[in-house]
C-alpha cells in the first residue's frame, strides 16, 4: 500500500464518517441511491429524503414498479431532476435487463442511466468491496494538494492525472472502502475549500501544497471567461418624431426587440463606449446621434420612429436607454 493509502486509511477507520445510513451496507441499491442523491447535494440534506425513499421503496423492485409522479414528489426539493428521472429509468433498467441485480463493473454499470465511472467506482468499492476508484469536487481537492497539482481540474488533462492517481494508490479489496470513503470524508472535513485544517491532517507530512504553502491556490479555479471583444456604432437617427428603431430579426440576443441601425467596426472607436456582457462575447457599442428630418432613414428599412423619452414598456433592449442618454439624445 502506499504512503497515501495507508495513512488514509488508518484516519478512515477511526476519524471519518462511519455512521451514515448507507454506510456498513452490503446492498448495491441502497449504496446506489445514497449516491445519486449525494452527486449534487450535501449529506445533511440528503438524510432525510434518502429514509424516505428507503421506507417507501425497500428494493429497486419497489422502486422500478412505482408510478413516475410519485418518485419526483419524493424527490421534489432534492433539485436537479434528472437525477430523479434516471433513478427510476435505471431501477426499471435493473430489474427488466439485470434480473433485479446490479452489474458488478464499472462498464455494466456505466451503461445505466444516471451513472458515470465515479458513481459505478462508489457502488461497487462501496457496496461490494471491489477495488475501483471514485472522483468528486472533495476527491480532487485532496489530490491537488496532496500532489501539488496545478491546472483546473475541469480540464480533461488534469482530470485524467486524477483518475490515474486514484487508480495507482487504490489499495486492494480488504481496504478500498475505507480509501474511497476517507478521500471524500477528508475533502469534506479536513481538507476543506476554505480554512483546510492542516494540522489535524493524517496526509500532512506528505502534502505537496503544504510543503510549498499553495494550499491556498490549489485546486485552481476555473479560468475567468475570454470574452471576444466586438465593436459596433449604434446609429441613433432622432427627430422630433423621436429616434428611429428596426426590429431585429434572426437569432441574435435581441431578436425580437426595437434596435437602433448598428454597424460593425474592425476597430474600436475614440470617445464613449457602453459595454455590454453576454455569456461569450463582449460588445462595445459606441453610440452617435444623427439628427435627421422626420423622414425615413434608407438603412433602416422595416422600422419606425418611437417617441422620445421612450416608454417603460418600450420593446427595446435593455442598453438602448442607456445609449441615448450617452448620447445626449
Ligand atoms: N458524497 C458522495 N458519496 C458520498 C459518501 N459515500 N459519503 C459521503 N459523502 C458522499
Amino acid at each position: 500500500m502506499s504512503e497515501l493509502s495507508a495513512a488514509l486509511v488508518a484516519w478512515q477507520t477511526v476519524q471519518g464518517r462511519n455512521n451514515l445510513p448507507w454506510q456498513n451496507s452490503s446492498d448495491p441499491y441502497k449504496v446506489w441511491l445514497s449516491e445519486i442523491m449525494l452527486q449534487q447535494t450535501q449529506v445533511s440534506t440528503v438524510l432525510g429524503y434518502y429514509e424516505r425513499f428507503l421506507t417507501r421503496f425497500p428494493t429497486v423492485q419497489a422502486l422500478a414498479a412505482a408510478k413516475d409522479e410519485e418518485v419526483m414528489s419524493l424527490w421534489a426539493g432534492l433539485g436537479y431532476y434528472a437525477r430523479a428521472r434516471n433513478l427510476l429509468a435505471c431501477a426499471r433498467r435493473v430489474v427488466n435487463d439485470h434480473n433485479g441485480c446490479f452489474p458488478d463493473t464499472v462498464e455494466g454499470l456505466m451503461a445505466l442511466p444516471g451513472i458515470g465511472r465515479s458513481t459505478a467506482g462508489a457502488v461497487l468499492s462501496l457496496a461490494s468491496d471491489i477495488a475501483q476508484p471514485i472522483m468528486d469536487g472533495n476527491v480532487r481537492r485532496v489530490f491537488a494538494r496532496y500532489f501539488g497539482i496545478h491546472g483546473f481540474p475541469g480540464l480533461p488533462v488534469i482530470e485524467k492525472q486524477f483518475w490515474s492517481l486514484a487508480q495507482a494508490h487504490l489499495p486492494d479489496k480488504t481496504t478500498v472502502r475505507a480509501y474511497n470513503q476517507g478521500l471524500m470524508d477528508l475533502g469534506a472535513t479536513l481538507c476543506t475549500r476554505s480554512k483546510p485544517l492542516c494540522m489535524h491532517c493524517p496526509l500532512s507530512g506528505q502534502c505537496e501544497a503544504l510543503k510549498q504553502g499553495t494550499v491556498s491556490e490549489l485546486p485552481t479555479p476555473k479560468p475567468p471567461m475570454v470574452r471576444k471583444h466586438e465593436h459596433y456604432r449604434v446609429v441613433l437617427h432622432t427627430s422630433s418624431e423621436g429616434v428611429w428603431l428596426a426590429p431585429r430579426t434572426g437569432r441574435g440576443v435581441w431578436s425580437g426587440l426595437w434596435m437602433a441601425p448598428m454597424e460593425k467596426l474592425a476597430e474600436p472607436l475614440e470617445g464613449q463606449c457602453l459595454v455590454h456582457e453576454l455569456t461569450h462575447r463582449r460588445y462595445c457599442l459606441y453610440p452617435v446621434l444623427q439628427s435627421v428630418a422626420a423622414e425615413l432613414p434608407d438603412s433602416a428599412e422595416g422600422g419606425r420612429w418611437f417617441a422620445l423619452p421612450l416608454a417603460d414598456d418600450a420593446p427595446v433592449p435593455a442598453c438602448l436607454p442607456r445609449l441615448l442618454a450617452l448620447s445626449g439624445a
